[in-house]
């Protein structure tokens, strides 16, 4: 059985890899553009990030005036994510995704919900529901999904999910939501990453 890759990343030395890998790669500017310009465009506020890690994306996003909740089951990347934002309208909640319909009760709903390298580390059993989860927090959704044309089990102790687009787009539609565009990350970790913008109907 394949653990939670936040459990994976519990391990301090694992950590400190990924976080300069993520920073390296710099995907999260990508990703961090990709919201702000939406945001901007529609005049939207709040944000949420399922899966923020250690804050890259909201380092991004610190500088505008969005009203941001970052989650992330692992509590150091919360901390290390604390450490890189400094805007009080940004809050990190060390959470996990799966609890998030009973946590986020108390608030009317986000704008914009986005995830980037999170949906592909869960398997295919959980998959559906951990995007249901994900696009009810939303009236929009950015996210990016490995699109299932390979095989992307490395033999890794943790997941590596990846679904076909017909898969995504019934996923999709039983959350609640309708596909506005997709963009093909050729650059991405894998190169089969897509990113998907979506809306409430
Ligand atoms: C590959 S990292 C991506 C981090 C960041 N989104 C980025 O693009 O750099 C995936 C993140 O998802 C978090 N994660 C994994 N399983 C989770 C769960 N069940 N609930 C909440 N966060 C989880 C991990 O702790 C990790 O920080």
């Amino acid at each position: 059985m394949k653990q939670d890759y936040s459990e994976y990343l519990m391990d301090p030395s694992h950590l400190e890899n990924e976080e300069s890998e993520w920073a390296r790669q710099g995907f999260y500017v990508k990703n961090a553009e990709a919201v702000k310009e939406f945001m901007e465009l529609r005049g939207l506020e709040k944000v949420l990030e399922i899966g923020c890690g250690s804050g890259w994306v909201a380092k991004m996003l610190a500088p505008f005036e969005f009203f941001y909740v970052g989650v992330d089951k692992n509590p150091n990347c919360i901390s290390l994510a604390k450490g890189k934002v400094a805007n009080s309208f940004f809050n990190f909640e060390n959470l996990d995704v799966r609890s998030i319909p009973f946590f986020f009760q108390q608030f009317s709903g986000f704008d914009v919900v986005c995830s980037f390298a999170f949906l592909k580390h869960f398997s295919l059993d959980e998959w559906d529901n951990i995007l249901k989860i994900l696009l009810w927090q939303g009236k929009y959704a950015i996210f990016a999904v490995a699109i299932a044309e390979h095989d992307l089990d490395d033999g890794t102790d943790f997941p590596h999910t990846s679904v076909t687009l017909e898969h995504l787009g019934r996923a999709v539609a039983v959350a609640g939501h309708k596909i506005l565009k997709t963009e093909h990350q050729s650059d991405s970790a894998t190169g089969y990453e897509m990113l998907v913008w979506t809306e409430r109907v």
